[in-house]
């Protein structure tokens, strides 16, 4: 059932989310907690697969967990959304910048939310005897 719904929603995706939430609205009266957890989990969902599409991840590795000679860890605590997107337009060293054309500012908020999902590392004293 709720994959039904989950379909549902992904195709309605590219309508505005204005009109996304007024179809909603209804549903989340009905079943308080299924609609905004659908709608979290295709964002996150689309933000990984946007931060891989773009190349984010050959640079910053899959779980935004960094590498020491490509980019830094920017994962699970990105810069707030407004820094980060501001950011990635205007990068201060050796990460190309991307323009509203290649990649819209929902997008990279979409990215950012992916980016807050991927577990903490582990402490470094887990790996002590
Ligand atoms: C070619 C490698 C490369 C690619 C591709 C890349 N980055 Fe970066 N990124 C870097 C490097 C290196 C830095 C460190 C500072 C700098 O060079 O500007 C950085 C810094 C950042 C920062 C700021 C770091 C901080 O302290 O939070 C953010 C945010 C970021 N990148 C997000 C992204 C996103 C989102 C994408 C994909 C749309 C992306 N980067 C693609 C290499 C890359």
């Amino acid at each position: 059932m709720s994959r039904l719904v989950l379909a549902g929603v992904v195709g309605i995706a590219s309508l505005s989310v204005a009109v996304m939430r007024a179809q909603q609205q209804p549903a989340q009266s009905a079943a308080p907690v299924s609609s905004p957890t659908a709608e979290s989990a295709r964002t996150v969902e689309n933000g990984k697969k946007l931060f891989e599409k773009y190349g984010c991840s050959d640079c910053h590795g899959l779980l935004g967990q960094g590498a020491p000679t490509s980019g830094p860890r920017i994962a699970p605590n990105p810069l707030p959304v407004a820094a980060f997107i501001r950011y990635v337009r205007a990068p201060r060293l050796q990460m190309p910048p991307y323009t509203t054309k290649v990649v819209p500012d929902q997008e990279l908020s979409d990215i950012r939310a992916y980016l807050v999902t991927v577990p903490k590392p582990a402490p470094a004293s887990f790996l002590k005897p």
